[in-house]
């Protein structure tokens, strides 16, 4: 398919796991592809991958937890891109509330919601308009699903929908859509030592497995293509039917 033929794409946080694979499969799918990370090792590692497989991509690196300055030059080097995918975040991992440290609050805070917003606000107004301009936002089930350990990640991510629904009213009108991806839990490689209780999580949902990274990056691919163009300010769970089958507190930990 190259349903992403003629379109630019910044996707934040593309050096591993899910943004990787939202990388590679946009290249996949025809688009010219922005990787981003700090990571440069990793971002051109990706690079190299894309291009052997003969899609086009360059790296360019930023540190998303480095306040208004670096965001703002990340969003001038790239120029204008027709797709915006935030799926860079801080992962918290599971904390206690009262064992989290205002550093940590503040990276999430910075990471996961301000570099968002200042990303999408310096990018949107020079999208194409007339449906091509497509955001979209990595949330999580964190989002959706009350779990221990995750107040902190789970409000960051609960923004993050949030600006999803404002964005699409402030933005839909002008030929931009943005919808949110929720992933559940994710075979990515930072989750490698959690996944015996991931495994458990999942073994009481329907798909009864954690989803592939490539699957959550089928989902973007979706919902970038001109295939979802009457979808606006919509959440897509990628999660197997977790949060379709969980009821709220009934999980002790998750992922992310
Ligand atoms: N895996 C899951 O189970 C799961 C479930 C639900 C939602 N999610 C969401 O999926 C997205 C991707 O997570 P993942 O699981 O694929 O984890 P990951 O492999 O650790 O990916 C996180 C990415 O974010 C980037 N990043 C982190 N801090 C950054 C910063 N300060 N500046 C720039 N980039 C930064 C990292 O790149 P560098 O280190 O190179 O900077 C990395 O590429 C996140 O939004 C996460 O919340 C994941």
């Amino acid at each position: 398919m190259t349903r992403l033929a003629n379109k630019s794409a910044l996707i934040t946080g593309s050096t591993s796991g899910i943004g990787r694979a939202i990388a590679e499969r946009f290249a996949a799918e025809g688009a010219t592809v922005i990787v981003s990370g700090r990571r440069a090792d990793l971002g051109a590692e990706v690079v190299r991958g894309i291009v052997a497989a003969g899609g086009r991509a360059s790296f360019v690196p930023a540190d998303l937890n480095a306040g208004a300055a670096a965001i703002e030059e990340l969003a001038a080097t790239v120029g204008t891109v027709d797709i915006l995918v935030n799926n860079a975040a801080y992962l918290i991992g599971g904390r206690a509330t009262p064992e989290t440290p205002e550093d940590v609050v503040d990276a999430a805070l910075s990471t996961n919601i301000k570099a968002p917003y200042l990303l999408t606000a310096a990018l949107a107004p020079k999208m194409r308009t007339g449906g091509s301009g497509a955001i979209v936002n990595i949330g999580s089930i964190n989002a959706l699903t009350g779990m221990a350990g995750t107040a902190l990640y789970s409000a960051t991510k609960a923004a993050l929908h949030a600006m999803t629904a404002a964005w699409a009213a402030e933005f839909g009108p002008h030929g931009i859509r943005v919808n949110t991806i929720a992933p559940g839990p994710t075979d990515v490689e930072w989750s490698t030592h959690l996944r015996p209780m991931l495994e458990r999580m999942v073994s009481t949902v329907p798909s009864g497995r954690l989803a592939q990274a490539a699957e959550v990056a089928a989902a973007a691919a979706f919902l970038a293509s001109d295939e979802a163009l009457h979808i606006h300010g919509a959440t897509l769970p990628v999660d197997g039917g977790l949060t379709a089958v969980t009821a709220h507190g009934a999980l002790a930990h998750t992922s992310a």
